[in-house]
């Protein structure tokens, strides 16, 4: 019954069964209507045909997956494993395709199943007989680990162009706003003042980190599963090292089973893409708050910014909210992997073709969110002077004049002591700390003079934190110097 074509409503417009008792078109020497037609007896059901076909997706690995095949059959020829004559002709009839293909103009057929099939059955069509040779000593297990991997090589090397592109762009502002103050957070709450170059160096970093996990991802998808043949490697003498410099790969898998079964790279991957998306979710989460009103420490121009369809007035940082939105879409496309594989026997499963469209979806997400919140930082104003006034009157430079008590001698703890009961008095009185006259200083503690009074101004605390990392326009010129250094390779 499996291959019964009890007519569903579905099939209409299908084509009949193609296998008859006269033998399949393949043995019959004509081009198969599927790659595996010899041992069944009946066709597909066309549910189940629509349910299992990936070509609606892994369209996007055309171009890899002839790539791959023109380095196979190079291969196949040169090894002695079919002619020079039909290698040459399956080179020249893939690389019309790969052109066609490229141009656009190819229509892909749903009863191919999927790419791998597709591209056979095209090249059937322009040079016959010869293209049933190409898939000689390699099965479609190997090749759809092997277009994955040079599909996502391209995408993670463009990706730390983007990264580095938004890194540059982060430098850019931290050397624009150099002199910028602004209070720092802790809890949400005002903290000490810093660097506005300081806290976007921050970001700068985090993306350092991520364009680090893309290039060691890129060194782990770089090697060449072809030749596992469907799991256990293939009788036909190959020459898998000639394959993997034809295609770029730095080595072959050490093992065919473990080269067709595992797609950690890709779950790595996207590790790197959801862990770079927490970023992003963070920066842009920090723009909405300081597009708010309450903040206004940002103006988002017009064109990163939607209107309401019912409040004249609103202008809303959608581009920013909408980052932070994907990232939960790129959390549940890794979630998706990890749970297809986790429970798969060794060696490949049909389950693992599930990887693909959460893979794209990924690595799509990730690149938009790179590119917009690239144009959104680049097109937004920073209202320095609102984040300075949110400093004055905050307190938030209590720590360093308990800092100044240490200096004179006294233990941290008990500074902290009298600098709390300050704070206290001050608040209690209406007053910021910079507005505490010397003799209300001197009352609290004798040690406390006119030097208090200074170094209770923003501006000198930010300059008094010159430790290595720390947000004193020295430490953070030093830190841009390195972080030039960092992008140059450095
Ligand atoms: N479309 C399949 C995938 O994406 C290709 C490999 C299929 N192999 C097989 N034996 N059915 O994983």
């Amino acid at each position: 019954m499996r291959f019964d074509m009890a007519k569903a409503d579905d099939a209409a417009g299908q084509e009949p069964v193609i296998n008859g008792k006269t033998g399949t078109p393949a043995a019959r020497g004509a081009a198969p209507k599927k790659a595996w037609e010899g041992r069944f007896t009946g066709g597909p059901d066309a549910l189940a045909e629509r349910f299992t076909a990936s070509i609606g997706f892994d369209q996007r690995l055309a171009e890899v997956d002839i790539q791959g095949s023109i380095a196979h059959a190079e291969m196949l020829g040169r090894c002695g494993i079919i002619s020079l004559e039909d290698a040459a002709s399956i080179g020249r009839g893939l690389q019309g395709l790969l052109e066609d293909v490229l141009q656009g103009s190819v229509e892909w057929d749903l009863s191919a199943e999927d790419i791998h099939m597709n591209v056979e059955r095209k090249l059937y069509e322009r040079i016959g007989e010869a293209a049933g040779r190409l898939h000689t000593a390699r099965s479609r297990n190997d090749q759809v680990a092997t277009d994955t991997r040079l599909w996502l090589r391209s995408q993670l090397d463009t990706i730390e162009g983007e990264i580095r592109r938004l890194q540059e762009t982060l430098l850019a502002l931290s050397e624009e706003h150099f002199g910028a103050i602004l209070p720092g957070y802790t809890h949400t709450q005002h903290a000490q003042p810093i660097l506005l170059a300081h806290h976007l160096l921050g970001y700068f970093w985090m993306l350092e980190r991520d364009r680090e996990r893309a290039a060691e991802c890129r060194a782990r998808v770089n090697i060449l599963p072809l030749g596992a043949g469907a799991m256990a490697g293939t009788p036909h003498p190959i020459d898998r090292e000639f394959v993997a410099r034809k295609l770029g790969f730095d080595s072959v898998s050490p093992n065919s089973m473990d080269a067709v079964s595992d797609r950690d790279f890709v779950i790595e991957t996207i590790s790197h893409a959801s862990i770079l998306m927490m970023h992003l979710s963070r920066l842009c989460n920090e723009l909405v708050l300081w597009q708010s009103r309450e903040f206004s420490f940002i103006m988002m121009d017009d064109s990163m910014t939607t209107g309401s369809s019912i409040m004249p007035q609103k202008k809303n940082p959608d581009v920013a909210e909408l980052v932070r939105g994907k990232t939960g879409r790129v959390y549940g496309d890794l979630m998706a992997v990890l749970t297809v594989m986790k429970g798969l026997p060794l060696t490949y499963n049909s389950d693992m073709q599930e990887d693909k469209e959460r893979l794209f979806d990924a690595i799509d997400t990730e690149r938009a969110c790179l590119a917009v919140t690239d144009r959104l930082l680049r097109t937004t104003h920073f209202r320095t002077d609102r984040m300075e006034s949110a400093i004055s009157g905050d307190y938030s430079t209590a720590t360093d004049l308990a800092d100044l008590l240490v200096r004179k001698g006294k233990p941290f703890r008990e500074a902290h002591a009298i600098v709390g009961q300050l704070v206290h008095q001050a608040e209690v009185s209406g007053k910021s700390l910079e507005e505490l006259s010397v003799e209300e200083l001197a009352a609290i503690s004798p040690l406390l003079g006119e030097d208090a009074r200074e170094c209770l101004q923003p501006r000198a605390s930010v300059a008094a934190r010159q430790s290595q990392g720390g947000t004193a326009p020295d430490s953070v010129s030093e830190q841009i110097r390195l972080a030039r250094e960092r992008l140059s390779g450095g």
